[in-house]
């Protein structure tokens, strides 16, 4: 059967693929993304390309199969959490963030403390920079080794000479293929470097690394194929307090994506933070407009402070409903519930809801916290120093139970806070006798016990 030849332009940042070259994907929206030079892609017109070969070799998942991850740890308990109980042998991960959030800095406290063979290769910068970078971290580096190779080839040959067990990349746009015809980091380039690391992580079992950079927008940048490629996408990310940083996933096969690690970086290099509530209610005004709930961040409960501020009649034709951290959205439906329930008027104040500490949170379970903030901001009187709210609330005003509560009454009382208001609590619940816990079960109740 004859072969047919079609011409196809692929955008860099979705990979959508188009007959014609437009200067606007069709798919993503991006502009200037699809590449004037076209690809050539030969398909045969043949009916069915399912000639008989040898049959794939099929295995049960029965439990007790005995298929499972063969974890390590790297030695730096946040990564390992975020990365759902460290890493994993022929996993890769890929670690974005901003120019100067900390990557670098972070994985090389990552390599050092990490106790088994690790190879960090590095093209972004040169080995006296690293060293300098290594003295500040004052890294021990016994089984840690550098290089500053940057031929996937020559990365891989070093790999299996040395058996190494973590390999980190910084960065995948400094590395370059022997045989690549492309001009370097094209997106086809990054694309198949990438798949050269991961099929080097699955023949050597080695855990591999990879910083890659960011566009404007935050995600990583290349196409959205790069994130398929990898096992786990993680972000570190810096809050409005320059110095935290917190570290998330984004993607992960090995875990959840829910857990955070949270880092402040000093002149000492990134310090992993034990105790982020402590960090997060430091600078904590308890005026009038300030409450305290406790978040769940993954397997960690996490205090944060909700502040609140209504002004006067506004000057605008619409009152405003500002938010930072917090959906503003649901700012505005929790708004219309106390004006249609308890019959609190907004009418035409500005409100605004800030998550202190600029942590950004979507979790039903701040609802009451946010319905606190707003009264107390609206009445002018400060809530009680020692009291954390959390519960989820419904159009109907009503009060709705949230999940992990022993979690949240347990890190409430470890911080020193005396009450909670919370929605109904599970039954046979244990508690630190400590909390005087007050159930509410509609806002009603809770204009009640203010
Ligand atoms: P770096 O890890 O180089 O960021 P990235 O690789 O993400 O681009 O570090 C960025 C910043 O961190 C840099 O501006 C200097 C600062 N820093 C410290 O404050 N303390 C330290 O110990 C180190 C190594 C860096
Ligand atoms: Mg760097």
């Amino acid at each position: 059967m004859a072969a047919k030849t079609t011409i196809i332009y692929t955008c860099s940042n979705c990979d959508a693929q188009q007959a014609t070259w437009l200067g606007r994907c069709s798919e993503c929206g991006q502009f200037g993304t699809i590449a004037s030079q076209p690809e050539t892609i030969i398909k045969s017109q043949s009916i069915s390309s399912l000639k008989t070969t040898k049959a794939a070799g099929v295995t049960s998942l029965r439990l007790g199969s005995n298929l499972s991850l063969k974890r390590f740890v790297s030695g730096l308990n946040e990564v390992d959490r975020v990365l759902g109980g460290g890493l994993v042998e022929g996993g890769v991960t890929l670690l974005t963030g901003e120019p100067g959030a900390g990557k670098s800095t972070l994985l090389l406290a990552l390599a050092d403390s990490c106790s088994q063979p690790v190879l960090y290769a590095s093209g972004e910068e040169a080995l006296e920079q690293i060293e300098q970078r290594a003295r500040r971290l004052k890294v021990k580096g016994d089984k840690l080794g550098f290089t500053a190779e940057t031929n996937i080839q020559a990365i891989a040959q070093a790999v299996r000479q040395n058996s190494v067990k973590l390999l980190i990349i910084d960065s995948l746009q400094t590395v370059v293929s022997e045989d690549s015809l492309v001009g370097s980091s094209s997106p086809n380039q990054l694309k198949s470097i990438l798949s050269d690391l991961v099929a080097l992580a699955k023949e050597t079992k080695t855990a591999v690394m990879v910083i890659g950079h960011v566009i404007k927008s935050g995600q990583a940048a290349g196409p959205k194929t790069i994130e398929h490629l990898v096992d786990v996408v993680l972000s570190l990310e810096s809050l409005d307090k320059q110095s935290v940083k917190i570290l998330r996933a984004t993607k992960n096969r090995f875990g959840s994506t829910d857990e955070v690690g949270v880092f402040q970086m000093e002149e000492g290099g990134l310090i992993e933070v034990n105790n982020p509530s402590a960090l997060f209610l430091d600078d904590r005004h308890a005026g009038a407009g300030s409450c305290i709930t406790a978040l769940q961040q993954g397997s960690r409960s996490l205090l944060v402070e909700v502040q609140a501020l209504v002004t006067r009649v506004t000057k605008l034709n619409y009152p405003k409903r500002a938010t930072t951290g917090y959906d503003s959205a649901r700012l505005q439906l929790l708004i219309a519930v106390l004006e249609e329930k308890v019959g609190l008027k907004f009418g035409y104040n500005d409100v605004y809801v800030n998550l202190a500490g600029g942590l950004k949170s979507r979790e039903p379970a701040l609802d009451l916290a946010v319905c606190l903030a707003v009264i107390s901001a609206r009445q002018k009187k400060p809530l009680a120093k020692d009291l954390v709210v959390f519960g989820e609330v419904g159009l109907g005003g009503e009060i709705r139970a949230v999940n992990n509560m022993p979690k949240r009454l347990q890190e409430s009382a470890r911080l020193g806070f005396k009450q909670v208001l919370c929605s109904k609590l599970p039954n046979n619940i244990k508690f630190p006798k400590v909390l005087e816990i007050s159930v509410v079960g509609n806002l009603f109740e809770v204009m009640d016990w203010l």
